[in-house]
This record gives structure tokens, sequence and C-alpha cells, in this order.
């Protein structure tokens, strides 16, 4: 039986999308629970009838966003955020910013989406060796271990595959990164949000997670977390005016980095989305990030349940529930995904293709009936 944190009054109220739509596409860009789009739109009152007479207040909602964004990491340090405009430009900080030696190798998943492989691909220019590794289908974490070695400084992964779906065990990562001495750098747009992390367990070093899938904000706004030690090793390539934490002292006599990830924040931050992200992590937080991950879960588990018996349905995301997150894809035998996509949007659903595969996102308040219609409309289009 799916667990269900919210009533449906309760989830038709806070997540307005519902009352049209059954939305599975949140690994894509999610709609805003109704707190969100009032902080926003309650920002664009604000500006509009009074231009930034208000930013005193704007700058207390950032601050709130700094205290409650370690929580989804499982921590309590704002000194270890830095909020940054995307998930890229938190990959981009690791690579462009690490001391790297000539001889140095870097692992990631062949097949990560595009934002997790350019940056390390592009090292090979200082002499560095990107290594691509495709993942066994019985063992993935095996082939990424395997392919460290001495010369290895950083192991870069998404926790979950935005196509596939597969969620790493990023503690056997953890262990294997901190055994060989390696860095160990985590995507986790598909899964902050969607599932609860917890740093200090997987032993990660840099986490990085966009704010416009499943912590359900505007675009234009990415939590990065780093851990001190680690934080340190990196240059600040893009320094200015608003790594400090008092940004308005003009004259100050010794403008070196700080030590805190505000090094990370060269210039004026996206105030629009900082109100959206500070009003949905709050929403996440309140409903509890175990919850959520549960309750998604059980949605997860009712689409594979449902549709891996299916004859003519081929799951191309894991059955295992430890194996998942958010995301769960197939390929009906015969029809091309453009076709069964088209069929869902017919009816109300909205998914989306990925390779050759359809892609099903739930959220934690996706209503149970949506995604027994769902596989119900499935369940025909592979007959
Ligand atoms: C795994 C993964 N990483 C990165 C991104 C892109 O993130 P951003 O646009 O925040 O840089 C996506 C977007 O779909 C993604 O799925």
């Amino acid at each position: 039986m799916a667990s269900n944190p919210l009533n449906a009054a309760a989830a038709a109220e806070l997540f307005p999308v519902i009352r049209r739509h059954t939305w599975l596409n949140h690994a894509a860009i999610s709609p805003w629970p109704e707190p969100v789009s009032k902080a926003m739109r309650d920002f664009v009152a604000d500006n509009a009838s009074q231009g930034p007479l208000g930013y005193g207040r704007w700058l207390q909602v950032e601050q709130r966003l700094r205290e409650r964004a370690p929580g989804l990491f499982a921590q309590e340090h704002p000194d270890d955020i830095a909020l940054l405009p995307n998930t890229s430009a938190g990959l981009n900080r690791v690579a462009r910013g690490l001391d790297w030696r000539e001889g140095d190798s870097v692992v990631f998943m062949a097949d990560d989406f595009p934002s997790n492989r350019l940056p390390w691909q592009g090292l090979g220019r200082l002499g560095v060796q990107p290594r691509p590794v495709s993942l066994d289908a019985h063992d993935p974490e095996r082939s990424l271990i395997a392919a460290m070695g001495p010369s290895t400084r950083l192991l870069a992964v998404s926790s979950v595959h935005y196509e596939t779906g597969l969620r790493l065990d990023l503690t056997r990562l953890g262990e294997a990164c901190s055994r060989h001495g390696v860095l160990f750098c985590i995507d986790a747009i598909q899964h902050l949000g969607a599932l609860p992390l917890d740093v200090d367990q997987v032993q990660a070093d840099f986490v990085v997670g966009g704010s416009h899938k499943w912590l359900l904000a505007p675009e234009g706004l990415a939590v990065f977390w780093s851990r001190p030690e680690a934080r340190a090793l990196l240059e600040v390539v893009e320094p200015g005016w608003r790594m400090f934490a008092d940004p308005f002292n003009f004259a100050r006599a010794d403008w070196t980095a700080p030590a805190s990830a505000r090094r990370f924040e060269p210039g004026t931050l996206n105030t629009a989305a900082i109100h959206g992200l500070e009003a949905s992590i709050s929403l996440l937080l309140e409903h509890g990030l175990d919850q959520i991950g549960s309750a998604l879960l059980d949605r997860t588990d009712l689409l594979t349940e449902a549709l891996e018996s299916v004859p003519g349905i081929w799951l191309t995301s894991p059955v295992e529930r430890e194996r998942r997150a958010g995301i769960v894809s197939l390929v009906i035998d015969g029809m091309d995904s453009d076709r069964a996509l088209a069929q869902l949007t017919l009816n109300g659903i909205h998914a989306a293709i990925r390779g050759r595969c359809l892609r099903l996102s739930p959220h934690f308040y996706t209503p149970i009936e949506q995604l027994e219609a769902t596989i119900e409309v499935i369940r025909k289009l592979a007959k």
C-alpha cells in the first residue's frame, strides 16, 4: 500500500497542477507548489510596486535559504553551501578549480548527462586523463571502482541516472574513494528533493543539484555543498564582490577569498529564484525528507510492479526499490516512444522521452489514482 503523506484535499491545495494534469515529468522541470508560487507572486508584486526598496527583506529570505539548504544534505553549516546558477556551474567549479597535475586521471560515467561528462573530458588539455566508464549492468559500482588507479584524483557520478533512473550505491563508492584517496563529486540534481542524502554517510566531497526538478522551485539556481578540506583544494577561478558574508563592505582591506563556500559566488544572485527555492525547501523539510523519499519510492514501486509483468513492456529502469529514485523508464514493443508519449499527452499525462525510452517521473504528492490511470493507458498501448 503506497504511503500518502497528504490527503487528497491538502494535495490539491498545495500542488494545484494535479487538479488538471498528471505530471510525471519531475525529472525534467516541475510545476511549482502553491507556497512557491505565492513567494514568487509576492516578490513580483514587491518589485512592481516599490522596486528594490524591500532589498533588506530579500536578503533575509536569502539568509533563510542558506540556513535551510544544509538540511538537504543532512548537514547544518550554511558555510558549506554556495548558491550557483545551475548544476553545470558547480561541476565546472570543481573541474576548473582543482589543482590538477599532469598525469592525473578522472573517472566518470560514459553515458552520464553531458554536464557531468564535458567538464571532465575537457581536462585533457591540462594533461589529465579522462576515464569514461560504461557501467556493468549487474554491478555498476564495480566498474567505476575498477577504473580508479593510483593516478585518479576524482570520481564524478550522477547519483541517479537521468535516463535509466539507476540509483548508485553512494556509500560503496564513497568508501572506495576514501580507500584510494580519491575526491568524490556527485551530481545530485535527480536526487535532492526526491530522496534524502547524507553527505557524511556517503563520504562525499562535492555535491550539487539544481532547483527546478525534484526541489520544486524555479530554474536558475542550484545548491552546491562542499566539504571544507576538499573545498580548500579548489582555486577560486571566478572571484567577485559577493563572495563575502558582508558583501556591501566595499572598503575592506583584505579581499582574500573566504574559506566558506561563498568563495564560489562572485556576483548578484537570482533573487526571484531564491524566494521560490526558500519556499520549496521549507515545504520539503516540513514534510520530512524521509517521508517524501518513501512516498516517492512507493509510487515508483507501484509503476514498476504493475508494468513489469505486462507482455510487450520492457522496463529499462531497475526493478529493485533500493536501485531506484523517482524515475521509471520503459520501452513498448513495436511502438515508437514518440507515439506512446503523444497518447499519454492526449490523456493529460505528461512524461518525457530520453534515449529510446518513455520516462515517467512522479513525485511524492502524485495521486495514486493518477498512477493507476497511467498504468491503464500504457497497458492498452502495449496490446
Ligand atoms: C543528471 C543531470 N545533470 C545535470 C543536468 C542539468 O542541470 P543544470 O541545467 O542545472 O546545469 C540535468 C538536467 O536534466 C541532469 O539530469
